[in-house]
């Protein structure tokens, strides 16, 4: 449904009260927090959508913005980063979704809400202006309902960006509106630039990992730790990493340009393995890199199987290990389970995705890299607007970049 009679009075009133300089009124669904506020126009009756239409072909389309509902949210979109999981979808579609509406790393302004919205899953207040987020948890994650995060029961989320198309088809964030319902995960974000919104999603795999870490008791303070792997995500943990104190960080990778970063964001030594002839060669210069020590920890973050196999050679006797490098099946590794495994007693963890918990501690570590001058945003390399969805993709897939984001004009 379009914008009706009752809404055009609302803001009109709303538009008149600014130009008056009395604020808007807490009970109007429009304009509360004005000051946070950096949209003020009006709703328009249609959004446009990125719709992936088939494989490699996004089409922008323009469908009506519905009616928000006494439990809705309408939020204007200011922004969403393209995952690995996006480019995997454009590229073969192999969870059979098309047509979808991508964009699960997305993050805009409450434009509208229903009366019943009161409070973001973390019981913070929730108003109209408030920047937001919401977060990727399955529904059936038993997670959800065991987690009882800062006491409330947060039940029911609900996935944008990875779903089918429906008749609502605002789903995604690669759209200009997006339509939050009923029992959703939401979190305000307002305290955070649109750059570090945009980063929290892949930061909170990265909070996660480390969680998982520190559970093998290994991961301190003056830990010699291996990061394997400088794409987005092994670049995010090396600033994971540090921002927790961690100061003894080797970067590996076979990119020059990524282990440069890698530096910027906290690795105090990097390691290139194309200048490094076979796995022995390989594991010296990692144990050069520590002064003669292998690592105590360290966390894999590629895709590659043979990656996995390597880099436990990487570790000492009693050492952890954290592989995430697997969102999706890779493929198989071969190891030696004794060499590698059993008689070096190495504590190993798996991570997979986050927790609804992990999302607010990814706000405080997105805060506090920023204030330990953690260069964490130069992360995104490219920024398209929305028209330009199909070369965001192909930006990605190509790997030119490091994290490519659609971001909409301020006020659009
Ligand atoms: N655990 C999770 O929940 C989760 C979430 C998101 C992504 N991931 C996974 O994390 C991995 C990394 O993601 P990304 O976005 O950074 O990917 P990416 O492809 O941008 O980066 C991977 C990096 O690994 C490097 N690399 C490849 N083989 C290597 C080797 N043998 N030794 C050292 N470096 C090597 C590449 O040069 C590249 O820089 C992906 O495989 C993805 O599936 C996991
Ligand atoms: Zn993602």
């Amino acid at each position: 449904m379009a914008v009706n009679e009752k809404d055009v009075e609302l803001i009109v009133k709303q538009i008149l009260n600014e130009m008056s300089g009395s604020g808007s009124g807490a009970s109007s669904s429009f304009g509360a927090s004005a000051s946070k506020s950096s949209y003020s126009g009006p709703i328009p009756k249609t959004a446009r959508v990125a719709m992936l239409v088939e494989k490699e072909r996004f089409e922008v389309k323009e469908f009506p913005i519905p009616e928000v509902g006494d439990d809705d949210i309408l939020v204007r979109v200011e922004g969403c980063g393209v995952c690995g999981t996006d480019a995997h979808e454009f590229k073969r579609d192999p969870f059979g979704l098309i047509p979808v509406a991508l964009g699960h790393e997305g993050t805009g302004e409450i434009v509208k809400m229903g009366k019943n919205v009161k409070k973001d899953s973390a019981g913070k207040d929730l108003h109209v202006g408030d920047k937001v987020v919401t977060c990727m948890i399955f529904r059936d994650d038993p997670e959800i309902t065991m987690f009882d995060l800062n006491k409330q029961n947060v039940g029911e989320a609900d996935v944008y960006g990875l779903l089918p198309d429906d008749d609502v088809h605002l789903n995604g964030w690669f759209s200009d509106y997006i339509f939050i319902r009923k029992g959703s995960t939401i979190f305000n974000v307002s305290d955070l630039d649109l750059d570090s919104r945009v980063l929290i999603e892949p930061s909170a795999v990265l909070v996660h990992a480390v969680e998982r870490a520190k559970t093998t008791g290994i991961l301190r303070f003056n830990s010699r730790v291996a990061v394997q792997g400088c794409g987005p995500i092994g670049l995010i943990c090396i600033a994971v990493l540090r921002t927790m104190g961690i100061q003894n960080i080797t970067a590996i990778d076979g990119n020059a340009k990524r282990l440069e970063f890698a530096k910027k964001l906290g690795a105090d030594r990097t390691v290139d393995f194309n200048d490094h002839n076979g796995i022995e060669a390989l594991t010296k210069a990692v144990e050069d890199s520590f002064g003669g020590h292998l690592a105590d920890f360290a966390f894999q973050c590629t895709g590659n199987p043979k990656a996995h196999a390597n880099i436990y050679k990487f570790i000492r006797n009693g050492g952890g290990l954290c592989e995430l490098g697997f969102f999706v099946n890779g493929g198989d590794a071969t190891i030696n389970p004794h060499f590698d495994l059993c008689s070096k007693e190495i504590n190993l963890v798996g991570s997979w995705v986050y927790t609804l918990r992990d999302y607010g501690t990814t706000f405080d570590f997105l805060k506090r890299a920023k204030a330990i001058g953690l260069p964490v945003t130069d992360l995104i390399t490219h920024k398209f607007p929305l028209e330009e969805i199909n070369e965001a993709l192909k930006t990605n897939l190509d790997m030119t970049g490091l994290k490519i984001a659609v971001i909409m004009p301020p006020g659009a």
